[in-house]
């Protein structure tokens, strides 16, 4: 369905996607990422405002979607940052080896189809001593709310072109050798616990691996 994904869900994410309790978290670690910056599934650009150009060089924007690709190119005429968009999906990350200083991912690793894919590739761009900042939501401790995202998740996946409600996201990073430095988590209003469930800090990638 083009018009669905080039269109309405670009609309979704642009309207639910950034509440206050939301954005007041994106402005708190955002503002975290220095040096070279890739960031996975930027959507509609509403992280652009929030990087620090002080300690920002580059932005490589990745975004599959053209309609977000639209919405975010307005956000970059809002920042005062070098952006470069690459028109990929994460799982094909078209960066050299050890180029970047910092990963963003907010609210795109529950969507990737190959998640464990991309979390790899994402350890593959960062330098030594490179960190990943995520802002994600996903899998409930809470075993009623669990119930509710198992039966939920085939309407979040059709809807949100593909979201999953039941990913363990801070599992999954550490399955791809990042330690996970720094990490908050908790439901995040306005939306129902089944889809509010949310982390956020930091992760380094293993030295070892
Ligand atoms: C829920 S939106 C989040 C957008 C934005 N990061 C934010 O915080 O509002 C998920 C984003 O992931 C993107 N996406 C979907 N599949 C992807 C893939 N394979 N690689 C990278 N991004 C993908 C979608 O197009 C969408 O922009």
């Amino acid at each position: 369905m083009p018009f669905y994904k080039d269109h309405v869900y670009p609309y979704l994410v642009s309207a639910l996607g950034n509440p206050k309790p939301i954005e007041d978290i994106r402005r708190r670690i955002v503002p975290l990422a220095q040096g070279i910056v890739l960031e996975i599934g930027v959507g509609p650009g509403v992280n652009f405002v929030h990087y620090d150009p002080a300690k920002v060089n580059k932005v490589y924007a990745l975004e599959p979607n053209p309609g977000m690709l639209r919405r975010a190119e307005e956000q970059r005429r809002r920042a005062q940052l070098d952006i470069e968009f690459l028109d990929l999906p994460g799982e094909r990350i078209p960066l050299a080896d050890a180029s970047v200083d910092t990963v963003v991912s907010t609210f795109t690793l529950c969507t990737i189809p190959g998640v464990a894919e991309a979390i790899e590739g994402l350890r593959r761009v960062l330098k030594p001593g490179g960190k990943l900042i995520f802002f994600e939501h996903g899998l409930s401790p809470d075993p009623p709310v669990r119930r509710w995202q198992k039966r939920s998740e085939p309407l979040f996946r059709w809807a949100f072109e593909g979201c999953h409600v039941t990913r363990d996201i801070p599992s999954l990073i550490g399955k791809g050798y990042f330690n996970i430095e720094q990490v908050d988590a908790g439901y995040l209003s306005p939306f129902p616990k089944s889809g509010s469930y949310c982390w956020w800090g930091v992760a380094v990638p293993e030295l070892s691996k």
